[in-house]
């Protein structure tokens, strides 16, 4: 055990070395002082020590970590919590392309077994989209929300219709081919997660489209690594809008997570307003701009099929963009569509699966 001026280092059992920084140590002190005990929440405020706090003595016991501190507080650490917190979380995207088809899942089994729900979502998390089938011919998106919900609601309404209407506010709500894009960019935080479930589709064409953005960029960035940057930090203007309502945001096209991967793609060309043309840079945004939408309304990204009456396709909603082709509006076609968000399917997932293992352990006994 070293103790250093900022941090202490640690030598463990298995000759494992970890520098822990004092601050660090006194601010995740367990104790039950430190936390409340009924609810594990932090009590310590670290403005209650010096900055330059260091611990008077340090000892290693077995594999926990004894320290006492100036003021006569006892902290003690399991090592084995100390070592998990050092292994990175990394989240398994697999990333697809034109000859991808999301996965099926049959609504009633999704929505009352819950092995199967767990498959679902955990396929749902990893490709972004998947396919729920034999799901009621009429309006039912409510009825996911035990297991996706609750649902996002926005100024446009918490189902929305999208027939054949000459009054519609967007291309949607024509016959006409609708380009990939993501829904509600004019929104800071678009929706995470949309359902699209078609009641009715007796017209010829209208194939669905889907491309995950998440791979395309992921290329693109590989490609062309200073356009890629471009895109990150270049702002662009959003608007979606009907007679009464006003929905407007400026975000880059490709969004970073603090460790720089891609964490989201907002991509909608019927949507995207003009940007100040004087702006510094703007040649070399629409060249790397230019690329992107190349690259995205390629054929090589569409994933193409067909979505029949009574199936509901789920697309992640800062990953996967969605489009269909042009129809021929002389029969029905009925599709409704409803935004969930990507924290609260996490949550069930975190639900359902500790539902399961309790009843494991219960079979068990
Ligand atoms: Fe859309
Ligand atoms: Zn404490």
């Amino acid at each position: 055990m070293i103790k250093k001026d900022e941090s202490v280092e640690i030598t463990w059992k298995n000759g494992e070395t970890t520098l822990l920084p004092n601050l660090w140590l006194r601010d995740n002190c367990a104790c039950d002082v430190c936390r409340n005990t009924q609810t594990t929440e932090k009590l310590f405020q670290l403005a209650q020590v010096d900055v330059n706090l260091m611990p008077e003595t340090v000892d290693l016991i077995e594999d926990e970590l004894h320290l006492l501190w100036p003021d006569g507080h006892r902290s003690v650490y399991e090592g084995s919590a100390i070592r998990a917190l050092t292994i990175p979380q990394t989240t398994h995207l697999r990333l697809w392309s034109s000859e991808f088809r999301p996965q099926q899942f049959d609504y009633g089994k999704f929505t009352h077994n819950d092995s199967i729900a767990v498959d679902a979502i955990e396929n749902f998390l990893s490709t972004g989209t998947i396919l729920l089938t034999n799901a009621p011919t009429k309006e039912c998106l409510e009825n996911l929300a035990p297991m996706l919900g609750p649902l996002r609601e926005t100024v446009f309404g918490r189902i929305h219709n999208v027939v054949v209407d000459s009054t519609g506010y967007n291309v949607a709500s024509t016959n006409l081919e609708l380009p990939p894009h993501t829904d509600l960019p004019s929104y800071s935080w678009p929706p995470s997660v949309q359902a699209l479930h078609m009641l009715v589709n007796e017209t010829e064409h209208g194939e669905s489209i889907i491309v995950d953005g998440f791979a395309v960029a992921t290329q693109f960035r590989n490609a062309h690594p200073n356009w890629f940057d471009r895109l990150c930090y270049t702002p662009v203007p959003f608007r979606i809008f009907d007679d009464n309502n006003e929905t407007f945001a400026t975000q880059p096209i490709i969004q970073l997570d603090t460790g720089g991967q891609i964490a989201g793609v907002r991509y909608s060309n019927q949507t995207m307003q003009p940007m100040n043309p004087v702006r510094t840079g703007l040649n070399e945004f629409y060249s790397a701009y230019h690329e992107f939408s190349t690259r995205i309304t390629s054929d090589k990204a569409k994933a193409i099929f067909r979505l029949e009456g009574g199936q509901i396709l789920l697309v992640a909603g800062h990953r996967v963009l969605h489009a269909r082709k042009e129809f021929v509006a002389n029969a029905k076609r009925h599709l409704q569509d409803a935004y969930f968000e990507h924290d609260n399917i996490r949550n069930h997932l975190t639900v359902i699966q500790r539902r399961l293992r309790k009843i494991g352990n219960t079979s068990l006994q």
